[in-house]
Formats: C-alpha cells, sequence, structure tokens
C-alpha cells in the first residue's frame, strides 16, 4: 500500500526534495499528498509547487496565538488529510504532546546529529563545538520529548581537522537526503516496528547495493 506522507517544513525544504526524488524514482512506495508550512514564502512550498505536490498549505501563527492554539489548527488540517505518515523536514516549531498523541507513531523527523547527543536546533554546530569525532544525522519518531523518540536510522561521518560548521552542515545534509527516504521506505515496507518503546528493523531488501550511501557508517549497516 503506498504510504501518503504529510511534509511539514519551515526552510528551503532540501530534505523534502530528496523525498520527493526518490519518490519520482520508484525507490520509495509513497506520494506526498501534502505540504504544510508555517513560514509563509519559505522555498519548500516552491519546490513541492514545481513538484507538482497536491496540495499546500501556509498556516503561521496567528498574532498572540498560543503553541496549543496553533496546534490545535495544525491537528484539525492533518486529521482532513489523514495521512499515513507526518514527516518533519525541517519544521521549526515545537509540537505540543496533544500534537504529539493525535498523530502518535505516525510522524517521523530528521535531526542533523548523533542523538541522543545535541539535541535542539543546532545539532551541527554544536557536535563541532563538543570535539565530537564523528557528526551525522538521525531519524527517529517524534514524541512530546524533543528529539528524544526512538531512533530509526543514523549515518555518520568523521569532522574533519580545521572543518568550519557550515562544511560540515553540508556533508551531514548528504546524509539527511539518503537516511530520510530510505527511512521512509523501511515505514512503508512495514519494517518498523516498536518493541519496548525502541525502533526495531525487520529484516528485508536493502537499497545498499544499488544506492551506496556516502557516509562512514551507516546504522543499522544492513539498512
Ligand atoms: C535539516 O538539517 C534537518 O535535519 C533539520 O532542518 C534542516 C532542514 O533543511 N531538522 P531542509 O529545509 O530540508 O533543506
Amino acid at each position: 500500500m503506498t504510504l501518503r506522507i504529510a511534509v511539514l517544513a519551515s526552510g528551503r525544504g532540501s530534505n523534502m526534495v530528496s523525498l520527493l526524488d526518490k519518490i519520482r524514482e520508484g525507490l520509495v512506495d509513497a506520494e506526498v499528498t501534502l505540504v504544510v508550512t508555517d513560514k509563509p514564502g519559505a522555498g519548500c512550498l516552491a519546490k513541492a509547487r514545481a513538484a507538482d505536490v497536491p496540495a499546500l498549505l501556509e498556516l503561521p501563527r496567528a498574532p498572540g496565538e498560543s503553541r496549543d492554539e496553533y496546534d490545535v489548527r495544525l491537528i484539525a488540517c492533518l486529521q482532513a488529510e489523514a495521512p499515513d505518515l507526518i514527516v518533519l523536514a525541517g519544521f521549526m516549531r515545537i509540537l505540543t504532546p496533544a500534537f504529539c498523541s493525535a498523530f502518535e507513531g505516525r510522524i517521523i523527523n530528521i535531526h542533523p546529529a548523533l542523538l541522543p547527543s545535541f539535541k535542539g536546533a543546532h545539532g551541527v554546530r554544536d557536535t563541532l563545538a563538543a570535539g565530537a569525532r564523528l557528526a551525522g544525522c538521525t531519524t527517529h519518531f517524534v514524541t512530546a520529548d524533543l528529539d528524544g523518540g526512538p531512533i530509526i536510522l543514523q549515518a555518520a561521518v568523521a569532522v574533519m581537522e580545521g572543518e568550519t560548521a557550515e562544511e560540515l552542515a553540508a556533508r551531514v545534509l548528504v546524509l539527511e537526503h539518503q537516511l530520510l527516504p530510505r527511512t521512509v521506505q523501511l515505514i512503508a515496507e512495514g519494517r518498523v516496528v516498536m518493541l519496548h518503546g525502541k525502533a526495531v528493523i525487520a529484516d528485508g531488501p536493502s537499497w545498499m547495493g544499488e544506492v551506496p550511501i556516502v557516509a562512514d557508517a551507516l546504522y543499522p549497516a544492513a539498512f
């Protein structure tokens, strides 16, 4: 069954594009039926339009609106669309517990650091500032615990001597573009199951032969 996806994004939307590309190439059995942004005019909207996503929604926060009130509106929009999966691709809002429980187990996020280290809005910068030897990205289920939900996939690269945060972020972004579509395809195949609060990936065919990942390490290695 083709997975129906709603993407939530606030910025340039390169992760959304990587997902749309892999869907078009037939590597991900999904369709993006809705893109929502909280930032009117964000780059992701034009890219979604160019990719013929059927529904685009600008949903900025209204003046004086609380986080709870905003999420009530967001939940209503998403429930009307009834996606199988909600993908946060650079959505820069913290979601309320009400939102997380309305779509429990059906929201994933891509984070530009190796969780559970370096949570928050500056994953790459914080990785570098900490002097970590490994940088990378993580896909995970979204819970009310910010960047703390069950980890699905991670990919890592070694930090290079003298590298700037921008340079490292660019290398991590390359990994993100590979990790997010893989994660969605694993979910589309029904291979990601929750066991004792952790995401477990069932065995099955992998992309590794077809589309080698450009990373020093991919975890779990088989996917
Ligand atoms: C990515 O680095 C993602 O990991 C983070 O926000 C950024 C979004 O980039 N959550 P883009 O809009 O997908 O290009």
